[in-house]
């Protein structure tokens, strides 16, 4: 074993990953496999579990994978209770199930605002809570992770009642990080900007066939250019590794905070890496603005 992993302190842990088929989920689950954590995974998407199941199996793992959805108390709670029956205790929950739709506060309804309330933040404060009650019992401490976004961070237009969503998932996890801290029990934020999830790729392919020309790959890539300091957004692997890290004993010193998972989006608040030799600004080179805008 080597010096990171022996301070790691991952192999041989439990987690569970809430969403952990596909996209961020599917590549968080995949990395707790491989660094030695028996992995519970609960997604709604069937054929996500089952690639899942055969991944973990294949890196030689527990697991316990079921097409369940994260927003019914009912089978989130049938979710944990099978935790309990196939893999016996809990050290690591990770809540990834959320999104939204951009669209203008003023065309949204009553419904839509509880919809979005609910995949944001609801469902993920009953989720924490059954993963607290597991890991109390055990006494053994935790690590809770919870992913929110930069949206969370920044106003953000068109967004507005996912933004306050992922606002009080930070608070509340913040808050929780205090009460369980005595208990070992640490609650983290991964905020997440674009990221290239399987989901959002197919969006953009989709947008593409439909106005060809303005979601190319390489507009795409030269719009990160400008936006994304380290030049491209960061993988979904990469993003993965930041969950490792809030997972394993290497960040026993952190908790109650948000890691920025964004490639630096967040550092540059607004800043943009204007193309043609502009450098760094917040708003447009008088040069770059359309004359009739
Ligand atoms: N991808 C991005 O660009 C991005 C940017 C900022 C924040 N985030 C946040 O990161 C998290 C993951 O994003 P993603 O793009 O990988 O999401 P995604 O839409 O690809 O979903 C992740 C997984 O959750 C599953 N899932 C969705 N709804 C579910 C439900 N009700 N019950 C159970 N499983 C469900 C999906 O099938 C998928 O396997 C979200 O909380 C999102 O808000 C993502």
């Amino acid at each position: 074993m080597g010096y990171l992993e022996e301070r790691a302190k991952l192999a041989g842990k439990v987690a569970a990953v809430v969403g952990g088929g596909l996209g961020i989920g599917g590549a968080v689950t995949r990395a707790l496999a491989r660094a030695g954590v028996d992995v519970a995974v609960c997604d709604l998407d069937p054929e996500g579990v089952a690639d899942t199941r055969v991944a973990v199996e294949a890196l030689g793992r527990r697991v316990h994978a079921v097409v369940a959805d994260a927003l019914d108390p009912g089978q989130l709670d049938d979710f944990f209770a099978g935790i309990d029956r196939e893999l016996g205790r809990l050290d690591v929950l990770v809540n990834v199930v959320g999104g939204a739709t951009r669209q203008w506060f003023a065309r949204t309804t009553p419904d839509d605002w509880a919809e979005q309330l609910h995949r944001n933040f609801g469902w993920a404060i009953r989720s924490t809570s059954l993963a607290v009650a597991r890991m109390r019992a055990q006494g053994h401490g935790g690590s809770i992770i919870s992913f929110t976004t930069i949206e969370a961070h920044r106003g953000a237009p068109m967004y507005a009642v996912y933004a306050g969503a992922k606002a009080g998932l930070t608070n509340f996890s913040r808050s929780l990080a205090v009460e369980l801290a005595p208990e070992g029990i640490r609650v983290n934020t991964v905020a997440s900007d674009t990221t290239p999830s399987a989901r959002l790729r197919a969006l953009i392919d989709d947008l593409e066939r439909r106005s060809p020309g303005t979601m190319s790959a390489e507009l795409r890539a030269r719009s990160h250019a400008v936006y994304v300091p380290a030049g491209a957004p960061p993988s979904v692997e990469a993003v993965a590794d930041v969950v490792l890290f809030l997972a394993s004993d290497l960040s026993g010193a952190v908790t109650g905070t948000t890691l920025h998972a964004d490639g630096g989006t967040w550092a540059a608040s607004g800043f943009l890496r204007w193309p043609g030799g502009h450098g760094w600004a917040p708003s447009p080179p008088g040069s770059l603005l359309p004359e009739d805008d």
